[in-house]
């Protein structure tokens, strides 16, 4: 039997929980034209959540484009990735499709592959890689409105991972470019998701950035814990494990409720009671053991980047039973002989930036609650 606990990779169907409210929300969004800027930890749950609301729009008939823009690491990627979704976005038998698109794109060369036996058909393109890229960009950024006027169909255009764009595009030109373009755009709804807080405020805060006040800012939260509770239960139940309430409470207790670490210890939990079939205390303890076991690598390369006062003031963190501990408040520094406030602002300042920390309400919390447990037991 396969487990039913999955992570690592996008949950769809039966494997996906609740984001009902989440759901909902988007899809008024993308019928009323709104764009939006996502934003929440990585492994939250951010592309689950668009392509399931995609689905149903397409469903509904809308044109969706999708683009993900964390292995883009140039313009030049940018434009054929760009391009492709572009070819992906009517499908269609092969001779349309490439006739659509040469009117669409006329400065690029669409080039078929053949993907497998026959089965698959994908569209590539060239380009010269010194010709001016701004008309071809010019483009592009039409391109999915286009489609939706000629088509009549709303259309919904994502951009995932969008603050990568600024490892490639650091004065802001393709943002600019962009912008100019989709701001005329009524029939289609833009979003844009990201998972590095800094940057992301960068690019949708900062009055100087071509994308300040461009949409509605959006949030992703974790999954409620009740509805998480549910999920569980269920996917436990439907494989013949025996659950309690108190073990389940436990699991989310144990991974902050986590989308991705709460279905990782679940996983593991799975695979590791086959026999027995239950799940108690004693067999959480032993899977958040195999967890810590199987991060252990990566909190290692983690900790071996971090300056000495960072590990210094994460560790004095990780033990703090208060969630509200203020880092620079004088009680704190002498309790854990941190130095002086100034040295701890610039650590939190970097901690911050590296998405180690987040601010909270009160005070700041870690990202990862395995690496903070890790830290705990040194
Ligand atoms: N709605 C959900 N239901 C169940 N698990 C989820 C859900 N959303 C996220 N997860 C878990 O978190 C992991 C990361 O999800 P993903 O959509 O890739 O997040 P992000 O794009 O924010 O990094 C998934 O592999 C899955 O284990
Ligand atoms: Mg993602």
């Amino acid at each position: 039997m396969e487990n039913p606990f999955v992570y690592g990779r996008v949950v769809r169907g039966k494997y996906f929980a609740d984001r009902e409210a989440e759901i909902a929300e988007l899809i008024n969004d993308i019928a009323s034209g709104q764009n939006v800027i996502v934003f929440s930890p990585r492994r939250y749950g951010k592309t689950s959540l668009i392509l399931e609301v995609l689905d149903r729009v397409k469903a509904e008939g809308l044109l969706t484009f999708y683009l993900d823009l964390f292995k883009v690491t140039s313009q030049e990627t940018f434009i054929a990735a760009y391009a492709k979704e572009i070819a992906r976005l009517q499908g269609g038998r092969i001779q349309t499709m490439l006739k659509k698109i040469r009117d669409l794109l006329p400065r690029l060369v669409p080039k078929v592959v053949m993907k497998g036996e026959k089965v698959d058909v994908e569209v590539e393109f060239e380009f010269d890689p010194s010709a001016d890229k701004a008309p071809l960009l010019d483009d592009l950024f039409e391109a999915v409105a286009t489609v939706s006027s000629q088509t009549g169909k709303r259309a919904v255009a994502v951009f995932d991972e969008f603050q990568e764009i600024t490892s490639w595009d650091a004065k802001g030109q393709i943002g600019r470019q962009m912008k100019t373009h989709f701001q005329m755009h009524e029939n289609v709804s833009y979003i844009f998701m990201g998972s590095k807080r800094h940057l992301m405020q960068e690019l949708f805060r900062n009055k100087n950035r071509p994308f300040y006040r461009f949409g509605k800012h959006f949030s992703l939260e974790k999954i409620p814990e009740d509805e998480f509770a549910k999920f569980i239960k269920t996917r436990f139940e439907e494989t013949g494990f025996q659950t309690g309430p108190d073990a389940i409470r436990e699991i989310l207790q144990a991974a902050d409720d986590h989308p991705y670490y709460t279905q990782l210890l679940c996983h593991i939990l799975w695979d590791r009671n086959q026999q027995e079939k239950i799940i108690t205390k004693e067999s959480i303890t032993a899977a958040l053991q195999e967890v810590f076991m199987r991060e252990a690598h990566a909190f290692q390369g983690l900790w071996d980047m971090l300056t000495l006062k960072a590990r210094q003031l994460l560790v004095a963190l990780a033990k703090e039973e208060d969630t509200q501990v203020r880092p620079f408040s004088s009680d704190f520094l002498r309790k854990h002989n941190l130095g002086s406030a100034s040295s701890v602002q610039r650590a939190i300042t970097r901690l911050l930036e590296e998405e180690v920390l987040e601010k909270t309400d009160g005070g700041y919390q870690f990202t990862d609650v395995f690496f903070k447990c890790w830290l705990k037991e040194m």
